[in-house]
């Protein structure tokens, strides 16, 4: 599906045509489109509307503040993360799989490592670079590598990692759907690209990876990929399965 991109203001023109052309979608002022999901350029930002997410907001990336904004809550949520790391007196050279929205690579990256951070929504990758090319901490990014690709393409190139972090799409529940839009959003974001990756395949491709570690983010109840986990990091909903 061809997703266009609508603005509003004659000075975002030439921004928006750009845009629109990396995105090999097309660029109006047609407000009739915003009926259907569509790319919406505004003073804002780069943001995406579908008209089926329970969320009525556009999504637009803001890494310091709203529902993508990465700091807010997330103590005990570090504390699991570095655990599952490990302990280590270097920077790690990290390979995150599943992008997302960054949430957690914005971690990694405030521990001092070094990310190299895969995404294969098109869509999802153009409002991440649009929200990093906002966010007023430039310095966090400079130790990141944000690719567009599949995880499982990029295999086979992937070398030099200390750690494999996956965090596939959770099967999306009315529970943690209504807990959290931003799932819901990427979930209709990878509905309309027609992107439905099979996790437990792509945790089969990526364990060949050569690195020190792999860690798997699972709910906590969610049956492990492999029964090769050398151990394990529970938090109260989220676990992290480590493979050595
Ligand atoms: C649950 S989200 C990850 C959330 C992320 N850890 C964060 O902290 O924001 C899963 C994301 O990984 C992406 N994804 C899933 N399988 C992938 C693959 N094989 N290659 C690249 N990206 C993938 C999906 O498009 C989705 O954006």
């Amino acid at each position: 599906m061809i997703v266009p991109l609508v603005y509003k203001e004659i000075s975002q023109q030439n921004l928006a045509e750009e845009i629109a052309s990396n995105l090999g979608t097309t660029a109006s002022t047609n407000q009739q489109l915003i009926g259907q999901p569509h790319f919406d350029l505004s003073e804002a930002g780069l943001s995406f509307f579908h008209p089926e997410a329970r969320s009525s907001n556009k999504l637009l990336i803001d890494f310091h503040s709203g529902p993508t904004g990465w700091r807010v809550k997330r103590s005990s949520h570090e504390k699991l993360i570095k655990k599952a790391l490990g302990k280590s007196d270097l920077p790690l050279n990290i390979l995150d799989c599943t992008a997302g929205m960054l949430q957690d690579t914005l971690l990694f990256l405030s521990l001092g490592h070094q990310v190299t951070a895969l995404e294969e929504s098109r869509i999802l990758f153009h409002l991440l670079q649009d929200g990093i090319n906002r966010s007023e901490d430039q310095a966090i990014f400079t130790k990141l590598n944000l690719i567009n690709t599949n995880a499982c393409s990029y295999a086979t190139q992937a070398k030099g990692f200390d750690v494999i972090y996956f965090d596939p799409m959770y099967p999306l529940t009315k529970k943690n759907a209504l807990g959290s839009g931003k799932l819901e959003y990427i979930a209709k974001i990878l509905e309309t690209e027609s992107l439905n990756n099979d996790p437990l395949a792509d945790f089969e491709v990526l364990q060949l990876i050569p690195a020190k570690k792999m860690v798997v983010k699972r709910p906590i109840k969610a049956e492990p990929f492999s029964t090769k986990i050398n151990y394990q990091v529970l938090g109260k909903t989220t676990r992290f399965d480590v493979y050595i």
